[in-house]
């Protein structure tokens, strides 16, 4: 059984529809949905899936109590689902190639630090772009870098707000992360 990890900052609609697609599987679990915002309504959804959970502050992660908590649950991969700080070089090396990450817009387009969720669907709506999408990538030390796994796109259009790309972007990361997390880890 692979042992799988989801962080999230926000509300965790992806890791909603990731705990869905295993919820079931004998070869994977979610078996970990950390989160650094007490607050966040991704925890309830996870508390709904029976699935536990873990809090930090950005202070504890740096210092290395993520990494702690995630060894000790023996966690194979770690997936990132809107999650909004920076990983620090520790934790990437310790899950090289083992932590994947979905941003919402077509990289190496609106990647970067502050380009996540609202932002990154404001700035395609100023440039007038006539589509977006998703990415799918492998985490290293540098901001939305790592290695592309996947992609997928979907045309935007001048009455597009960035409220309805951001409703395509989202319905097309339900659509895709949760088959695409399952080829990567081989289940
Ligand atoms: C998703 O659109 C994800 O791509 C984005 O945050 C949203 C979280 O939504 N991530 C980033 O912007 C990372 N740079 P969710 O909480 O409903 O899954």
């Amino acid at each position: 059984m692979k042992r799988l990890a989801i962080l999230a900052s926000g509300s965790g609609s992806n890791a909603e529809k990731i705990m869905e697609h295993f919820q079931h599987s004998d070869k994977a679990e979610i078996a970990l949905v950390a989160s650094n915002k007490t607050e966040a309504f991704v925890l309830e959804r996870a508390r709904k899936f029976g699935v536990p959970t873990f809090t930090f502050s950005r202070k504890e992660m740096d210092a290395g109590m993520l990494l702690e908590k995630l060894q000790a649950e023996n966690i194979d991969w770690v997936i990132l689902a809107g999650f909004l700080l920076k990983i620090p070089d520790h934790l990437t090396h310790a899950y090289s190639d083992k932590m994947v990450n979905i941003h919402p817009a077509l990289l190496p387009k609106y990647g970067g630090k502050g380009m996540y969720g609202s932002f990154v669907h404001a700035a395609v709506k100023d440039a007038g772009d006539t589509e977006t999408g998703i990415t799918i990538h492998l985490v290293n030390e540098h901001y939305d870098e790592g290695k592309i796994i996947f992609q997928a796109s979907t045309p935007v259009s001048l009455e597009d707000t960035p409220e309805t790309i951001a409703d395509k972007v989202h319905a097309l990361e339900h659509a895709h992360f949760p088959r695409v997390i399952g080829e990567l880890v081989g289940v």
